[in-house]
C-alpha cells in the first residue's frame, strides 16, 4: 500500500504518552496510521521529522479575527496566516465584529468570508444579547460552534443581558446541546471603578488594570455557576486571568456543574508589572494580575486542573489604537487586546522546558480539550485513525527571541511578548494532510481552510 503522505522520525506526543521514532500516515486528508517510523506504509511524499515532536493540531478556541467589518485591524486571511505560522490548525472567531454575529445571516457571512480566504480550519461563536434570545435555535441551525455572553463592557460594547435574560438564555441553549461561554467580568463593578478612577485623574496603564479588580471576575464566575446549577446549562469561562477565578471554577466543578475554563499564555507568563514595563501595549481585558494571583492560577488552574484549555484571545488593534508611541500616556485613550497566535506554542513549550508542564499536559490543554469542550473532537484535536490529518510539528529545544513585532504575520502585531525569549517553536503546520506552514514560510493557499463540523461535544 502507498499513501499520500508519511511524516516519520518524530516523537509523537498525545495525552496518553510519547512514542519516539514514530510518525503519521495520511491518505485523502485523513489519518490512516500512527506508529513506529519503520512500520508506516510507503508514501508519495515522505517527510523526515528530524527528531522533532509531532502532536495533534493545536486548536485555538479564542481569537478575534475581526472580519466582517473591522478588516483594518485583521481579517480571516491574516489571522489564519498567523495561525498557520504559529502552529495552529483550527481557530474559533469571536462575535464582536461589525456587524456583531447575533443573527444567522451574520454568521453565514462570517463563514462565507472564512471559506473564501482562511489558511487553516475555523469556526465561530455567536453572541447572545437582550435582543436575540428568540434566535438561539436558528443560530444553532446555522451551525454556530457555541454561544458567548459579554457580562461587562469591553471592546465592541456589546451590551450585557440582565440576569433574568441570562437564565432564560441558559435554558434555551441547553436545548441545543451546545455550550455558552462568558466574558466574565461583573459590568457594574468595572463601570463603577472605571468612572471613579477617571474622576480621580488616574491615567496610568496600571490604573486600567486596577479598575477591573479580581472580585469582578470571581463574582461573575460564581454567579454563572449558580445559574448553570439551576438551569443545567453547559458553561465555559473564557480567558480566566486570576487564581481567585480559577478557584471559583474548581468549586463549580466540585459541585457537579458542567463548567469548563480557559486561560491564556499572557496570564501565565506575565504579572501586572508588565503594565509598568511595557504600558498600554499590554492593556487587555481582563487585565494581567499580580504575582499572587498568577501563581495561584498556576497552582489551581494548571497543576490541580481547574483550567481545561489554553487559548490566546488574539486581539489585533493598530499601533495607534494601542498607543505604541505613547505607552505610558493616558490609558483611557488606549484600546485593550493584543495578538497571540504566534507566541502561544513558544510560551507553552517554554513552560515545558522550565519543568512547569509536561508535553502531554500541554497537548491535552491545547488540542484535545478545546476540541472536546466545543464539540469538534475527534475530527479535531486527536490523532485517531479516520479523523482529519491535522498535526503540528514543534522543536521543543529551539531558543529564540521575538525581536520585532513585524516578524509576525497578522495585519497589526502589537504584543507585550516582543523582547521575550522562548525555548520551543512551531516547525510545521499540517491541515487535512496539507503543509500550510513549513520551514519558516506560510506555504498554504488562502481559501484552503474550511468550516469545522460541530457535534454536541463534552
Ligand atoms: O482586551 C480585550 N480585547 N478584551 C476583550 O474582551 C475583547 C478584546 C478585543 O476584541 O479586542
Ligand atoms: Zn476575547
Amino acid at each position: 500500500m502507498s499513501v499520500d503522505l508519511v511524516v516519520r522520525n518524530c516523537t509523537v506526543v498525545t495525552p496518553a504518552g510519547r512514542s519516539p521514532n514514530s510518525g503519521v500516515a495520511v491518505e485523502d486528508g485523513t489519518i490512516v496510521a500512527v506508529g513506529r517510523s519503520d512500520r508506516l506504509p510507503d508514501a508519495d511524499r515522505v517527510v523526515d521529522g528530524e527528531g522533532n515532536v509531532l502532536v495533534p493540531g493545536i486548536v485555538d478556541c479564542h481569537i478575534h479575527n475581526r472580519e466582517p467589518g473591522l478588516e483594518y485591524k485583521e481579517d480571516w486571511e491574516s489571522a489564519t496566516r498567523a495561525a498557520a505560522a504559529g502552529g495552529v490548525t483550527t481557530v474559533v472567531g469571536m462575535p464582536n465584529t461589525d456587524p456583531v454575529i447575533d443573527r444567522p445571516d451574520h454568521l453565514e457571512l462570517k463563514f462565507e468570508r472564512g471559506e473564501a480566504s482562511a489558511h487553516v480550519d475555523f469556526q465561530s461563536y455567536v453572541v447572545v444579547t437582550s435582543e436575540n434570545l428568540d434566535r438561539i435555535p436558528a443560530l444553532d441551525e446555522a451551525g454556530a460552534l457555541g454561544y458567548k455572553i459579554f457580562l461587562g463592557s469591553t471592546v465592541g460594547d456589546v451590551p450585557p443581558p440582565n440576569d433574568g435574560e441570562i437564565l432564560e438564555a441558559m435554558k434555551r441553549i441547553r436545548e441545543t446541546g451546545k455550550r455558552l461561554g462568558f466574558h466574565e467580568e461583573n459590568g457594574e463593578i468595572i463601570d463603577h471603578y472605571t468612572a471613579q478612577f477617571k474622576a480621580d485623574g488616574k491615567t496610568d496603564p496600571i490604573d486600567h488594570s486596577h479598575s477591573r479588580p479580581v472580585i469582578a471576575e470571581q463574582e461573575a464566575v460564581e454567579r454563572m455557576i449558580t445559574f448553570a446549577d439551576e438551569t443545567g446549562a453547559k458553561i465555559h469561562m473564557f480567558h480566566v486571568s486570576s487564581g481567585s477565578a480559577a478557584e471559583a471554577v474548581a468549586r463549580g466543578k466540585a459541585r457537579g456543574v458542567d463548567v469548563t475554563a480557559e486561560t491564556t499564555p499572557h496570564y501565565l507568563w506575565f504579572t501586572e508589572d508588565v503594565m509598568r514595563d511595557v504600558g498600554n501595549p499590554a492593556r487587555i481585558q481582563p487585565p494581567i494580575r499580580d504575582a499572587d494571583e498568577r501563581d495561584r492560577l498556576w497552582e489551581v488552574g494548571m497543576d490541580e486542573g481547574a483550567i481545561d484549555c489554553i487559548a490566546t484571545d488574539h486581539a489585533p488593534h493598530t499601533p495607534e489604537e494601542k498607543k505604541v508611541d505613547d505607552p505610558f500616556g493616558n490609558t483611557w485613550d488606549a484600546i485593550s487586546g493584543f495578538v497571540g497566535l504566534e507566541t502561544e506554542i513558544p510560551a507553552l513549550l517554554t513552560f515545558v522546558d522550565q519543568g512547569r508542564l509536561t508535553l502531554e499536559e500541554w497537548v491535552r490543554r491545547h488540542a484535545v480539550r478545546p476540541a472536546q469542550v466545543w464539540g469538534m473532537y475527534p475530527q479535531k484535536g486527536s490523532l485517531q485513525v479516520g479523523t482529519d490529518a491535522d498535526f503540528t510539528i514543534v522543536d521543543p529545544d529551539r531558543e529564540w527571541t521575538l525581536e520585532d513585532r513585524d516578524d509576525l504575520h497578522s495585519k497589526n502585531c502589537v504584543t507585550p511578548f516582543v523582547g521575550e525569549t522562548f525555548t520551543g517553536d512551531a516547525v510545521a503546520t499540517v491541515v487535512r494532510g496539507e503543509f500550510v506552514y513549513d520551514d519558516q514560510e506560510v506555504v498554504g493557499e488562502s481559501g484552503y481552510g474550511t468550516r469545522v463540523d460541530v457535534n454536541d461535544g463534552d
